[in-house]
């Protein structure tokens, strides 16, 4: 029997480190026994380190059932809803609080699939039961969409001393002999993982019968996720170039935000402007292989756009900075998933708006975003523009900056219907006036102010008292909505 299994932890005590975290665990279940409902957890950390098994003390030691929902699995949430409806719908007194576990929340698939997170919303939404989610990337996509709803709770890699120290009371009920020293060497290079850990030292009493220096050689250093902070200290603290390869292969990072991360903090770490200067030098070399790489598909670049990445600071700096930096996460992928709703709505108003003004949205997102607001200072001319672009509410009220109930959007709403009602009747009319002879065409034709004929000023006094828009193919510009 594997030893993580044998010594799963059956209480929340059972869990080494973490003292933090156990104790926001405790006071969230307790609650709930008190009757008191809790947002759902949202358990963060690396790999290894207790978060799926603390799930499963919780519901160990308060005698809770636990539903486990596979997130990726849309029709899981059905199943997972439907089993409790069930248990509130006979509501039996003795029937055990359910604890629902949706495990690594990150590892949702598919990139646009938001199937999958959608349903974990909806069990989020409507189960008035306590939730456990568990992930090791704060900022994946999905973890950011569930995040606002859950109370975030931080798993540390557990120290090596405290690893240690349980490894030998665990060789001590196994009746293993070991070397105190091998075993905090072992713990060390284990980076806090306790399920490697005892997956190793499983391997090596099995097959040595205990635990010395020599019996740990073998076990090198995981190919675990390696620390980012490792790497980054490598790469700054440096005085010779380095093979990428040697440092990235066991960095669980795709290169993209292993590149946000040398780009967030070469400013941090170097304090001479010049250095700076040459490392971004190199970096956007990186850069531009990386665009090649995206578009053609030529992934012999890869290998190019990491030696820029991690020898360019390497090069740049004069010296090496014998302090400690705290590097720090990429903000602007922080501020990205921010300001993801923010994304979102602009995209939305730009795809209503785009199509009728003929431009592309990239167009719009950088010549006339910054001009809405302007059009929004009077009511007329937003509404011209709601009325043309049917925008609604939510749009509205993005763009000036309030609520969607706000007194003004619902004005600007209901005088933008008033103007569809009427440009929709003057079509009519047009329609109309079409089938006379003297057709629209060929008034429009002669010239507007020349011309001894009076035909043309009078039509043309028509076609303003009904608001009609000009006719033809002329394109339309945002001009056309202030007039
Ligand atoms: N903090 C811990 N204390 C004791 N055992 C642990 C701890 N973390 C992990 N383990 C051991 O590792 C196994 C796997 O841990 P798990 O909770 O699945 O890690 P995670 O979900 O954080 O990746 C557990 O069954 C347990 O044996
Ligand atoms: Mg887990």
């Amino acid at each position: 029997m594997l030893w993580t299994e044998k010594y799963r932890p059956r209480r929340l005590e059972d869990l080494v480190g973490n003292d933090e975290a156990i104790r926001k665990v405790r006071a969230w279940a307790e609650s709930w026994e008190a009757g008191k409902p809790q947002k759902p957890l949202l358990l963060v950390g690396p790999p290894g380190v207790g978060k799926t098994a603390t799930a499963y003390a919780v519901a160990q030691e308060y005698g809770w059932e636990i539903i486990e929902m596979n997130a990726s699995d849309e029709r899981d949430a059905k199943r997972v809803l439907r089993v409790l409806g069930s248990a509130s719908a006979s509501s039996s007194f003795f029937a055990k609080r359910k604890l629902i576990l949706v495990d690594e929340v990150d590892g949702i698939q598919g990139r646009e699939d938001y199937g999958g997170i959608s349903a974990v919303l909806k069990v989020i939404k409507e189960a008035k039961n306590p939730i456990i989610l568990t992930a090791n990337d704060e900022w994946a996509a999905p973890v950011v969409k569930v995040k606002p709803y859950c109370d975030v709770v931080k798993y540390k890699r557990v120290n090596y001393r405290t690893l240690a120290s349980y490894l030998a009371k665990i060789l001590e009920r196994e009746g293993i002999a070991y070397d105190m020293n091998a075993l905090l060497e072992l713990a060390r290079r284990e980076s806090g993982d306790v399920r490697s850990a005892l997956l190793d030292l499983q391997a090596i009493a099995e097959k040595a019968g205990k635990i010395t220096k020599d019996s740990i050689v073998g076990i090198g250093y995981r190919d675990r996720e390696t620390n980012i902070f490792e790497v980054l200290r490598k790469i700054f603290k440096s005085e010779h170039v380095i093979r990428p390869f040697t440092l990235t292969a066991t960095l669980d990072m795709d290169p993209d935000m292993f590149k946000a991360w040398v780009v967030e903090n070469v400013p941090r770490e170097f304090e001479d402007p010049e250095e700076i200067a040459e490392a971004f030098h190199w970096i956007s070399r990186a850069d531009v292989f990386d665009g090649r790489i995206i578009r053609r598909q030529y992934w012999g670049f890869l290998a190019y756009s990491s030696e820029l990445l991690v020898n360019g600071p390497i090069v740049a700096k004069k010296r090496v900075y014998r302090k400690f930096t705290p590097y720090s996460f990429p903000q602007w992928i922080k501020l990205q998933a921010q300001y993801k709703s923010r994304r979102d709505a602009i995209k939305r108003i730009a795809q209503k708006l785009s199509p009728i003004l003929h431009i592309s949205r990239r167009q719009f997102w950088q010549d006339l975003l910054p001009l809405l607001p302007l059009i929004f200072q009077r009511d007329e001319w937003a509404a011209n523009l709601v009325a043309a672009a049917k925008l609604d509410a939510e749009d509205v009220a993005f763009i000036l900056g309030v609520a969607p109930t706000d007194a003004r959007v619902k004005k600007i709403l209901k005088r933008a219907e008033e103007i569809r009602k009427q440009v929709l009747k003057s079509h009519v009319f047009r329609q109309r006036s079409k089938t006379r002879p003297s057709g629209r065409a060929e008034v429009e034709a002669a010239p507007a102010s020349g011309g001894k004929d009076k035909r043309p000023s009078s039509t043309e006094r028509r076609s303003k008292d009904t608001g009609e828009a000009p006719e033809g193919p002329r394109q339309a510009t945002l001009f056309d909505f202030i007039g």
